[in-house]
């Protein structure tokens, strides 16, 4: 099973930007640690990050040619706003899952939309960098249930 994880803008900053709400590690460490668990779940992960809304595109679209069979997205703040990446995720054949290290709805009314998660098949946000880790899990059930049928 191959998984693209897909990191929007500031999130290279983490570490730095607003630890109280973001956390201590950086994004390598996070990747670090997705990379670990997904090697025990025999599950093979690429990392990308962007801090440009046509790369991440170019990134999803890159994923369908790929054959990827799931992409762990964290739009980051174009989550809010981006039409362009809601149609992004509509327009593959590659089921995503959103994730957020931060509890959105729990924060600034305008955190609370999510114009994204809608070309979602799910959601995941508050749990910190353990949400990929859950984001893979749900893309395993997600697969295991179209094996089903
Ligand atoms: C975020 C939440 C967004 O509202 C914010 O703009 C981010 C990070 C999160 O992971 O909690 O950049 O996506």
């Amino acid at each position: 099973m191959k998984i693209v994880i897909i990191n929007g803008p500031n999130l290279n900053f983490l570490g730095t930007r607003e630890p109280d709400i973001y956390g201590r590690q950086t994004l390598d460490e996070i990747e670090n640690r997705i990379q670990e668990y997904a090697e025990r779940q025999e599950v093979a992960c690429s990392f990308f990050q962007s801090n440009s809304e046509g790369e991440l595109i170019d990134r999803i679209q890159q994923a369908h040619m790929d054959k990827a069979d799931g992409i762990i997205l964290n739009p980051a703040a174009y989550t809010h706003y981006s039409y362009a990446i809601h149609d992004a995720v509509k327009s593959v054949n590659v089921p995503t899952v959103e994730v957020h290290l931060s509890a959105i709805h729990a924060r600034e009314s305008f955190r609370k939309e999510s114009v994204v998660a809608p070309a979602c098949v799910g959601q995941i946000s508050g749990f910190g960098a353990v949400g990929y880790l859950l984001a893979i899990q749900a893309l395993k059930e997600v697969r295991n249930k179209g094996e089903e049928q």
